[in-house]
């Protein structure tokens, strides 16, 4: 057994309408000048004018400055950008309200803005970041990265085509507003997409090394309720005619308000357990195509499991017995490839293959790119793995 601590370094107010109030309770916060980070699409806009509205009912006086985050990988050009704005404007607070990208540039620029290093110095460098970092509201506005918990920025560099990360524990946000009524307007393939990356963060973190009793029981709460909840959220999106806030069926409420919460719990999990080899392996598949990191997740699952299976055959049939498959069914890891491509593939209409998002490199190219300590993952030691599997993924 795994010896573990439990902290919780975020106040998390959680909730559907949560944020004004939310808000109010934080006016110590938000009194003086904020950046504000949000994203580019027409939903975003909606986000971050409604944001205005509420901080300037809890406080006329505060001063805004918005930086829309022009990328779905942000990049270190965006993250010195925004940085150069908030320290001309002498920001002393960051807010976020977007998705895991636009969290993940904001705590970013908590750093780059009161450090005299370049943000560059910390990416994939392991350095350790300054003390002084300013504090982080976050928003978030899809279910997914559970960024607004985590202790990591994910972010590119197009010009290397790394993509890689910050790391430390100044990255909490202070604040975490979850309101599952901001995800209602997510159309159906960001919604799966996303959905996807929180059944990723679970079961890598339930077949992780690291994982202990607590990290388990969140990883085990969060895959059974992507695997009841994110289909039959496929089924309520399409069923009914464009997207609309006043119109949603109190059970797709329930399955926003459901995926809201399990990816919240996997940004509890992602410090504690650390991630498997998926996440690892969809950096490069990402800087290289410019595709979602759910995308690039869903597309080199099942050949992962299939391998997974090999070396952790009693905890995979314990994930699918949570997704709700009978694991006496899954009897070689070949099943479990087939079985994990079915529930993409079939259930959530995802099952893309890499060369789907457009891969177009060798398995040994991709292989070469990818980052950090993959020590996590029981199947790390088998050698070539990274090219197995990113072969194995690549689809006809
Ligand atoms: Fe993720």
């Amino acid at each position: 057994m795994t010896n573990f601590q439990i902290e919780l370094p975020t106040k998390v107010y959680f909730g559907n309408s949560c944020v004004f109030d939310a808000l109010k309770e934080e006016r110590e916060l938000i009194n003086g000048r904020i950046i504000l980070v949000s994203g580019c699409s027409h939903a975003s806009e909606v986000n971050a004018q409604k944001m205005h509205t509420w901080i300037n009912e809890v406080d006329p006086s505060a001063m805004i400055t918005d930086y829309r985050n022009p990328h779905s990988n942000p990049r270190l050009a965006d993250v010195r950008e925004a940085a150069r704005l908030a320290k001309e404007a002498n920001v002393n607070t960051v807010i976020a309200i977007g998705g895991g990208s636009v969290m993940d540039l904001a705590k970013a620029v908590a750093v780059a803005a009161v450090s005299r290093e370049d943000i560059g110095e910390f990416f994939g460098t392991g350095k350790k970041l300054p003390e002084n970092t300013l504090p982080i509201i976050a928003v978030p506005t899809t279910s997914g990265t559970g960024s607004e918990l985590s202790r990591a920025a994910i972010l590119s560099d197009p010009d290397r085509g790394v993509k890689d990360g910050i790391r430390g524990d100044c990255l909490a946000p202070q604040v975490a507003m979850v309101d599952p009524e901001l995800t209602y307007t997510v159309p159906l393939k960001t919604s799966m997409e996303t959905g996807f990356d929180v059944l990723a963060h679970a079961t890598e973190s339930f077949l992780s090394r690291k994982a202990d009793l607590y990290s388990e029981m969140l990883s085990a709460r969060a895959v059974s309720i992507v695997g009841e909840y994110l289909p039959k959220l496929k089924c309520f999106i399409e069923n009914r005619n464009g997207i609309t806030n006043c119109d949603i069926d109190p059970a797709e409420r329930e399955a926003r308000e459901k995926m809201s919460f399990a990816s919240m719990l996997m940004g509890i999990n992602l410090y504690r357990t650390g991630n498997c080899l998926p996440h690892r392996m969809q950096y490069p598949v990402g800087a290289l195509t410019d595709t979602s990191h759910g995308a690039g997740l869903a597309a080199l699952f099942p050949a992962w499991i299939g391998r997974e299976f090999e070396v952790n055959e009693d905890k995979v049939k314990e994930v699918f017995s949570l997704l709700g498959y009978r694991p006496d069914h899954i009897t070689s890891g070949r099943e479990a490839k087939k079985t994990f491509r079915d529930f993409t593939d079939n259930k959530l209409g995802i099952g893309y293959t890499l060369k789907d998002l457009g891969v177009d490199r060798s398995a040994a190219d991709l292989a070469q790119k990818v980052r950090g300590n993959l020590n996590s993952d029981v199947l790390s030691e088998t050698p070539d793995i990274l090219i197995k599997l990113y072969e194995e993924s690549m689809g006809e």
